[in-house]
């Protein structure tokens, strides 16, 4: 490891040093020049093959003859070897997610109820003990090395690997990594050929144990890149950027780390000037240094901005610190780092305060698999799940139960999604600790960042331990970050325990006890960290539970949470509640509560569905969370043969002041809509036309139509975006829809739609929804659910046209035409 991560080299370090920032990877493929001779290439292409957790020689002879750790270099697994041939393993691009394309399946031999439990949260896929050849992943590739690569320092940047990666470079080990969700970085100079070649990276990945109690996905998850530069460079995560405004201004202080990796005394300038998002450019003061071999040294430096462009929800405007090492005439490196200038403070009254102005938290709390690909969620679906919420009128995201992708940190800069970012493990060992040093180390700079997480649920969040673990988590962030608070979100103990450590005390559901709590600790800042949480199945309207299919009105929830209409009627009346953050915004696989057995392989909890399709109460947030936009909600939908004059529970979720319902023509009565409320009817079935008419002040301002569907006639396709960008990143959400002869949806439409392109361009994923379907994800058909089904298109090398289609038995199909322009246009 280059840097030392641990407790133990952080307190060595004198702790009081800042030692890094977020470097901003720059999206796409292929290699990046900055300037001379740092150079950032993004790893995205590598092969891949299964292990054996059991089988030696079906894992390479890994451990073969106990040698694989006897002498360095030598004697490892075959596949850590150069002359290894891996031409039959699989090309794969990473993000990339090994465990999605598994089959379900129950463990082989179930050891009583835990083992069925434990499948059930991880969504049934056939990997962990009871599947010891699906559990450990290989990725090989080689890298281009040059003689002017010699003297260089060159590292390999990993964003997070699902799990316990062994990281190899010809043959030798160079680094392990535990954790699933840290990032963590490997030197890797002293082991390359700088002669011609070839020069191997192999990794082998376990994903046996899992650390969560849902879905984590396996293997090359995230982002890795390779890093080169000069033995006098800047190091990972070398700069910290904090702003203070005022009336005149924004100060702002930087924090820059110099690091002589080198053998000889080093001496230079550090040049630093801050960019803002008009391009705009202050320059710091240049400060020099001279730094023996092997030190490293911190050099600060401030800077006033007129007029500062405040980062917001909506002005989500980023700064850019740019830093440059010169020696002589000489820029030896030079690397940016993102940060964006506002405020954020928790009060105990007033809630959150943004730049000084209260903002409610509307939030989800989310984990981090989607339909089709699991957790190798390539960035452009990142910002496809930001802009469904945001478009709820969602302002904030906590990344349950641990840290996010540095790519969807950039993206919820970039987009205005406020973050809480929480902790793996609520624990004071040292690989815990290590974990928060690279978290906080990494994310401290992101303006969207508004909070640390330190624990959930804890089993000691209510004891002296749980307190003293947490205080020396605390502790640390208050070193590296002064400026944010902590949190911790629990289940009980909200007076004793880590919760009297913690700067805001976060309520997991009983949202009704928080107005207690405040009574009892007035000067508390406080929030629903999970709240509601609704169990919907999309497009249903009844209850079975034999066929697992909870309705989508907003009435079921488990014993320990409540609707989304009960917990937001008790938030949004109180200013001191910060706000609250849903479980969840996401269905994800795993925890298929109500129903955890099989074959329910994903969660119920979503206002959207795995695949980001809004089940009816995403319209009630909407209705509430959007206050200024009219609108009106109906639901069920209105295709019910064989019912005819039965009653029908009809709701409509809406912001209007008064919402009539019309049947056929005919006016059922005008009811005015409770603030932060729905209104509901029984109505007799009769085909036809449902309509709700909104009105406000008296005026009709909106309106929702359910229409009697006829036989399924064709398949509709949309596509999130038409203009992507070439390169083998981008993605395009595709969106098929099963409608009539007249275009109407057809709601329990669930024929097999088939996806294919032509051009530069693939299927990579499909899904539906469904959280009882066994049908492949990695694939490129799928059943409609109710009507649609997703399918995500990821373009290809090459600028051009793409055609997608989708096709069905029976039914008209259709196209939608992409364009992928040059990836740097
Ligand atoms: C909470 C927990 C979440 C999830 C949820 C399901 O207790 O923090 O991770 O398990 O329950 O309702």
């Amino acid at each position: 490891m280059i840097e030392d991560f641990t407790r133990r080299g952080v307190l060595a370090t004198g702790a009081t040093a800042v030692l890094a920032s977020t470097v901003a990877i720059p999206s796409g493929a292929g290699a990046k020049e900055t300037v001379s001779p740092r150079l950032r290439e993004r790893l995205a292409e590598w092969r891949f093959h299964l292990g054996h957790a059991a089988d030696q020689e079906r894992d390479f002879g890994f451990g073969r003859n106990q040698r694989t750790f006897a002498k360095a270099g030598n004697s490892t697994a075959d596949a850590a070897m150069a002359k290894f041939d891996d031409a039959g393993w699989q090309a794969v691009r990473v993000p990339h997610d090994w465990a999605v394309a598994l089959p379900f399946a129950r463990p082989e031999k179930p050891a009583g109820k835990d083992s069925e439990d434990a499948a059930a949260a991880h969504g049934f896929k056939a990997i962990g003990r009871s599947f010891p050849g699906n559990s450990i992943g290989w990725y090989r590739r080689t890298i281009a090395v040059t003689a002017a690569d010699r003297g260089r320092r060159l590292w390999l940047e990993f964003d997070g690997v699902f799990r316990d990666c062994l990281v190899f470079v010809n043959g030798h080990i160079v680094g392990r990594n535990e954790s699933g969700y840290a990032p963590f970085a490997v030197a890797i100079d002293d082991f390359l050929d700088y002669d011609g070649g070839p020069n191997i990276l192999a990794l082998r990945v376990d994903a046996t144990l899992g650390e969560g109690w849902f879905y984590e996905g396996a293997g090359l998850y995230r982002h890795v890149d390779l890093v080169r530069a000069d033995p006098l460079r800047m190091p990972q995560w070398h700069s910290v950027v904090r702003s203070e405004v005022g009336a005149d201004g924004a100060r702002v202080t930087a924090a820059t780390e110099v690091f002589n990796s080198g053998a000889a005394e080093a001496s230079g300038t550090l040049r630093r000037k801050l960019v803002g998002p008009d391009g705009r450019e202050v320059a710091l003061p240049d400060a020099t240094f001279r730094i023996a071999p092997g030190e490293r040294t911190t050099l600060d430096g401030e800077a006033r901005v007129t007029a500062p462009v405040l980062w917001s929800v909506e002005t989500p405007k980023l700064y850019r610190l740019a830093c440059e090492i010169v020696v002589g005439d000489r820029v030896i490196d030079a690397d940016e780092t993102r940060f964006g200038i506002r405020t954020v403070r928790f009060d105990a009254e007033r809630g959150f305060l943004l730049n000084g102005k209260q903002v409610k938290l509307l939030g989800t709390c989310n984990h981090q698999d989607h339909a089709g690909v699991g957790s190798g969620i390539p960035d452009a679906l990142h910002a496809f799940r930001i802009a469904q919420l945001q478009s709820m009128g969602s302002n904030a995201w906590r990344s349950a139960h641990n840290p996010p992708a540095a790519a969807l940190l950039d993206l919820c800069d970039e987009m205005g999604m406020l973050m809480i970012v929480e902790a793996r493990l609520n624990s004071s060992d040292e690989e815990a600790m290590g974990q928060l040093d690279r978290i906080l180390r990494r994310d401290r700079n992101h303006p969207c960042v508004i909070a640390w997480s330190l624990g959930n649920e804890e089993p000691q969040q209510g004891t002296d331990k749980g307190a003293r673990v947490t205080a020396a988590m605390q502790a640390h962030v208050r070193t590296l970050d002064p400026t944010r608070p902590t949190t911790f979100a629990f289940d009980n103990s909200w007076d004793h325990g880590a919760a009297k450590v913690v700067d805001v005390v976060g309520f997991n559901y009983r949202t009704d006890k928080i107005e207690g709590f405040h009574q009892s600790f007035p000067t508390v800042p406080t929030y629903g960290s999970e709240t509601g949480s609704t169990v919907a199945t999309r497009g249903a309207y009844a209850n079975d539970a034999a066929a697992h299919v909870a309705r989508a009105y907003d009435t079921e929830h488990p014993w320990w949470a409540s609707t989304a209409e009960a917990w937001w009627t008790i938030a949004a009346a109180r200013p001191y509640i910060a706000g609250g953050f849903v479980w969840t915004g996401f269905d994800y696989r795993g925890e298929p509560t109500p129903y955890a057995q099989f074959p329910s392989i994903s969660s119920y909890f979503g206002i959207l569905d795995t695949c980001g399709f809004p089940k009816d109460n995403y319209y009630y947030y909407r209705a509430w969370w959007r206050p200024d936009e009219p609108l009106v909600h109906l639901l069920p939908h209105w295709t019910w043969p064989g019912r005819e004059g039965q009653p029908i529970e009809v709701w409509a979720h809406g912001n209007c002041e008064e919402v009539e319902l019309l049947l056929n023509g005919r006016s059922l009565g005008r009811k005015a809509m409770p603030r932060n409320g729905h209104l509901a009817w029984s109505v007799p079935y009769a085909p036809g036309r449902i309509e709700a008419r909104g009105y406000n002040k008296g005026r009709r301002v909106t309106r929702s139509v359910c229409e009697t569907a006829g036989p399924a006639a064709a398949v509709r396709l949309t596509a999130d975006r038409r203009m992507t960008k070439a390169g083998g990143d981008d993605v395009a959400m595709l969106r098929a829809e099963v409608v009539d002869a007249k275009g109407r949806p057809v709601p329990d439409a669930d024929q097999m739609l088939r996806f294919s392109v032509q051009g530069d361009g693939a299927i990579i994923g499909v899904g539906n929804g469904n959280p009882t379907s066994l049908e492949a994800d990695v694939a490129s058909e799928r059943r409609a659910f109710h009507g649609l089904a997703q399918a995500i298109l990821r373009v290809g090398a090459k600028p051009g046209p793409i055609l997608a289609t989708v096709s069905a038995d029976g039914l008209k199909g259709d196209a939608v035409r992409i364009v992928a322009m040059p990836a740097d246009s």
